[in-house]
Parts: structure tokens; C-alpha cells; sequence
């Protein structure tokens, strides 16, 4: 099948200003090759076949706009392609419930719009947004820490019957549960915690493995990220970070021939420094044993922008949930969730996670 993507979506900050700035430059600059996805075409589906159909958030200053103009709100970042140069859509930005999306460091930065409407006029609302714009796919940027808010939209999108990508880490896919809803009513959803295409978890993951594969001892091993955009900024709240440490952990432990005990292994978001803006910077060390016992470390810093890093796997993630739509397959999309998040129901080897994900293109899973 062919066509465009419908796709809805749920948190209109830097990351989803960086997909959709992304398309644009490449849109406006039709001799650049695409770079920064991992596949040009995925069955028919190229990275102009996504139609934004709605937006929503919680921020005063982006609902009621559209969400080319919203993009560019406080405090979004992301400027790759100038607000003036950026087309008119109709595409408009919505009211979420805010529920527990905007954390106490963001609180001065996100102002919740105060519209009277409760829980329950929202969910109508967004039901009929949903049906109006014909999204087929909900994909949810919501900040980590947004617990019940995630949990409201995955209860959207199996009321609406629409296709649910989580980028963050709320366990949606990954929970047995959850999981269980969307394979009982055949709907798809790729999660959870989107996996960035050179970020700190895919290094660790693969140094973490080439140690044990070359038959070494890894002993202990850290993992510390710093950055200055909002998403840092709501990471300062330790109280948030509980699911966010749990993927990020277990991303790297599940490429361990064995496991670390807890207090040998360190993996985490770990300070804001503003001036990092969208930069994001990443230490990681590995300490372990060679032969006849004799100790080795690695030490690796790796610059990014965080927005670039994530949104060519995001474009990858809506394009199998596509697919999935198509071929009427639902549950846990395991080869996308494995290849693309951090935390999937099933945990692969990277390799054996990109086999699994091209037969399931191929329509052999
Ligand atoms: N490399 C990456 O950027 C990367 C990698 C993995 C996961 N993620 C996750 O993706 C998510 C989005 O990141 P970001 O940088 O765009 O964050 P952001 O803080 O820039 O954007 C979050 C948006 O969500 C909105 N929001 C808050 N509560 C809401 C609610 N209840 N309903 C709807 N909208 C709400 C905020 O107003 C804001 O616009 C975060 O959870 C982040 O950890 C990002």
C-alpha cells in the first residue's frame, strides 16, 4: 500500500521541531542527498509521505496555533530552517490534558493553558480531532516523567483504533499489560524510549558487546549525559527519572554476557548545563580484564545534537507502525521496537534487531 502517514502528535517541543524542520530542509534542498535515516525508502514509504495531521501540547503560547508556527514557540530551540521560510499548514496544535507532563524545573518555561476544560471534555475532544483529521498513528514526545499522561493517550489510541509510537520512557510496549490491550484489540504500538541513531545508549550498547565478544570481563561501567535543553532541564527531577534509568539501564545490560550487579553499573541523564542548548555530551567508561587477569579501561565522549540524533529513528518508527497498519498486524511490534527503543518487550542484539525488522518489511516475520 501507498499514500501518506496521518500521523497525530502528542508533545510539540525540540524533538518533533527537529523531525519536522528535518523533512522541510530536505524538502527545500530536493539535491541534498537524505542523510541521518537509516532507510531511504522503507516498502513504498519515504521520509515525504508523513502528513502531520494535529498537534497536541499543554503550552499556552503553541495551542491555537499551527503547528509550523508552534514549533518555533518558547522554549523550543530548534532553528534549522528560518520561521519565515517555513510553509502555512492547517495542521493545528490542540489541548492535552496536562496531568503529570510539566515537572517543577520546567514549571517557569511550560505555562499550562488554563481553558476550564476538564479530563473528560479533553478526551471527546481529542477523540473527534482524531476522527476529523483521520490520524492513523499517535506518536507521544511527552517530557520523561509523564507517567499518567502517556497512559491516557495509549487509552486514546486503543479507543480510536490508531496506531501508538512512544519515544519516551512511560513502559507502554514494554509493559505486559499494556502490551496485552493493544495485541487483544490488533492495533500497533513501537516503544518505548526511542533509541537515538548515534547516542549514548547505541555506543555503550555496542563497545559493551565488542568487549565481551573479544573475551574481556567488563566489571563496571558508566554512562553520564549532559545537556541544556528542556528535556534536561525536566531530567533535573530525580522523582521523574525512574523509568528513564530502568531503559537506559537495562538497554546496556541486556548486551552483557553477565549482568553487572547495581552498583557496578552507572547509566543515566545527569546535570543540565544551559548553554549546551540541544547539545548533548556523553561519558562513558568501561573497566574490566584481559588476560591472565590484567585490568584495561575505555573511555569514550561523544558530542551530539540530540534533536538530529532521534528524529531519522522516529521517521523509521512511524513508517513501521505503518506497515504494521497495513499488513494488520498489532500488539508490540517487537522487531521495530527492538531496533529502534531503548526498552522493547524483547531486547535483540542491534544486528539481530535490524534482521528481524527488514523481514518484517519484507513481510516474513
Ligand atoms: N535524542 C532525543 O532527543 C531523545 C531520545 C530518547 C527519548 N527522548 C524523549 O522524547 C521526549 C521529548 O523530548 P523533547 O526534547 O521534545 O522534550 P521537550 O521538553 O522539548 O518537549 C516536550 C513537550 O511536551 C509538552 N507537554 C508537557 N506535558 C504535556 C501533556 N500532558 N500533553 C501534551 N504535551 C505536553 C511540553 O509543553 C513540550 O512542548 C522526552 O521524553 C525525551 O526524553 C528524546
Amino acid at each position: 500500500m501507498t499514500g501518506k502517514i496521518k500521523v497525530a502528535l502528542v508533545g510539540i517541543g525540540n524533538c518533533f521541531s527537529g523531525l519536522i524542520q528535518g523533512i522541510e530542509y530536505y524538502k527545500q534542498n530536493p539535491s541534498q542527498e537524505v542523510i541521518g535515516i537509516i532507510h531511504d525508502k522503507l516498502r513504498a514509504y519515504g521520509i515525504h509521505d508523513i502528513d502531520f495531521v494535529a498537534g497536541f501540547d499543554v503550552g499556552e503560547n503553541k495551542i491555537g496555533k499551527s503547528i509550523n508556527e508552534g514549533i518555533y514557540e518558547y522554549p523550543n530551540m530548534v532553528d534549522w530552517i528560518p520561521k519565515d521560510k517555513m510553509p502555512k499548514t492547517e495542521s493545528m496544535i490542540y489541548e492535552s490534558p496536562a496531568l503529570d507532563g510539566v515537572g517543577i524545573w520546567v514549571e517557569n518555561r511550560v505555562k499550562p493553558i488554563q481553558s476550564g476544560k476538564n479530563e473528560t471534555d479533553l478526551e471527546k475532544e481529542i477523540k473527534d480531532i482524531l476522527k476529523k483529521t483521520g490520524a492513523e498513528i499517535v506518536v507521544s514526545y511527552l517530557p520523561v516523567g509523564s507517567e499518567k499522561a502517556t497512559q491516557f493517550w495509549a487509552q486514546i489510541c486503543l479507543d480510536t483504533n490508531t496506531a501508538f509510537v512512544n519515544c519516551m520512557p512511560a513502559f507502554i510496549a514494554s509493559d505486559e499489560e499494556w502490551a496485552q490491550k493493544f495485541t487483544d484489540k490488533n492495533i500497533p504500538v513501537v516503544g518505548d524510549d526511542i533509541k537515538g541513531q548515534v547516542g549514548a545508549t547505541i555506543v555503550h550498547r555496542t563497545l559493551a558487546r565488542l568487549c565481551n565478544d573479544r573475551g574481556t570481563k567488563i566489571e563496571k561501567t558508566y554512562q553520564i549525559n549532559v545537556g541544556g535543553n528542556t528535556d534536561f532541564l525536566n531530567m533535573k527531577e530525580q522523582e521523574r527519572l525512574v523509568s528513564k534509568r530502568i531503559s537506559k539501564t537495562e538497554s546496556v545490560q541486556s548486551q552483557l554476557d553477565e549482568r553487572l550487579d547495581d552498583d557496578q553499573i552507572y547509566v543515566g541523564p545527569s546535570d543540565f548545563i544551559p548553554f549546551l542548548a540541544n547539545t548533548k555530551l556523553m561519558f562513558m567508561r568501561i573497566e574490566g580484564k584481559q588476560w591472565a587477569n590484567i585490568p584495561y579501561n575505555m573511555e569514550v565522549r561523544l558530542e551530539v545534537d540530540d534533536k538530529a540524533n532521534s528524529a531519522g529513528i522516529v521517521i523509521d518508527a512511524i513508517r513501521l507502525a505503518k506497515i504494521a497498519l497495513d499488513d494488520g498486524i498489532g500488539g508490540p511490534i517487537i522487531p521495530a521496537s527492538a531496533y529502534l527503543m531503548k526498552h522493547p518487550i524483547k531486547q535483540m542484539s542491534d544486528p539481530e534487531a535490524k534482521t528481524a525488522c527488514e523481514k518484517f518489511v519484507a513481510g516474513n516475520s
